[in-house]
């Protein structure tokens, strides 16, 4: 199916969330050179549960190793503006996790796993920045959280099917909506004019074969592989799930082939155990 029917289909049957406003605008500030860091401040300053997840988020361990940052002001100064805007659009998403049932609950947990794994493998690997890691993994399925939240039902029997066995997310949902996860999350980042990176990393999450390294830029092979590998990484503890998949094959995955790392076994069981450490400590400064 060719992408335009499919972004009918999701206009016509998805409620699709507004664009998150100080995410927004924050963007606006940062791509324009003329903007002040007082600007900036002011955006934000007027949520505080956004303010104090956003520098919980700045001194998370795999984020600012010398500065403790206390204040909005500081994380701007030491952190810079892409990186804040990258904070911003990640401690956003918080708020389309609003009824909290199981369901929601599984999801945020899967979410904040796989942008802490994403952060341990970007500065394990060398490949990425920590902001930019953090906000791919924390959004990487924010489209499951957007069909549960305008199809509750739908979603509830996809999560019944998928835990009964029969296929995973994207394939059921599929087969029962006509698209994805990945599709209404990249719909989404690119109609809310979200970073375009960012959209593709959503996008492939679940298509990493289709990743062609010879006709995309480095930065978005390595962008969307450190995703995918974070993503199995937590699949395999079953961070978000209701128990741990031991059918993942961590060494086997093409994303590390393609970021040209290889791992043997003890290699990949030292990186789960650290993972999940991380996760551990880190899981609370996303709330
Ligand atoms: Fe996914
Ligand atoms: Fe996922």
């Amino acid at each position: 199916m060719d992408d335009n029917k499919i972004v009918e289909m999701i206009e016509e049957t998805c409620e699709l969330p507004p664009v998150p406003i100080v995410a927004s605008k924050v963007l606006r500030l940062v791509n324009d050179p003329n903007s002040t860091v007082g600007q900036l401040e002011e955006a934000i300053m007027g949520d505080s549960n956004l303010v104090s997840r956003i520098i919980g988020m700045a001194n998370s361990a795999y984020y600012v190793r010398i500065h403790k940052v206390k204040t909005l002001k500081a994380a701007i100064n030491v952190l810079g503006y892409k990186a804040l805007a990258n904070l911003v659009i990640a401690a956003s998403t918080r708020q389309f996790y609003t009824k909290f049932g199981l369901v929601e609950k599984l999801l945020w947990e899967h979410s904040v796993g796989t942008a802490i794994a994403s952060a341990v493998l970007a500065t394990e690997f060398k490949a990425l920045k920590s902001d930019e890691a953090l906000v791919g993994g924390l959004l990487h399925d924010i489209g499951k959280t957007i069909i549960n939240l305008s199809k509750p039902d739908d979603y509830r029997e996809i999560a019944e099917e998928v835990y009964n066995g029969n296929g995973k997310y994207y394939e059921v949902e599929r087969e029962k909506l006509g698209f994805a996860h990945n599709d209404v999350g990249s719909y989404l980042i690119q109609k809310w004019n979200f970073p375009v990176e960012l959209g593709k990393v959503i996008y492939y999450h679940h298509s990493i074969e289709e990743v062609d390294p010879s006709s995309m830029d480095p930065f978005q092979v390595k962008y969307i592989c450190i995703i995918d590998v974070a993503n199995n990484c937590v699949r395999r503890l079953g961070v978000g799930y209701r128990e741990p998949d031991n059918s993942v094959d961590i060494a086997g995955l093409r994303s590390l082939q393609l970021l040209s790392v290889e791992l043997t076994q003890d290699d990949v069981d030292a990186l789960l155990a650290k993972i999940q450490k991380v996760i551990e400590e880190e899981k609370s400064k996303f709330d």
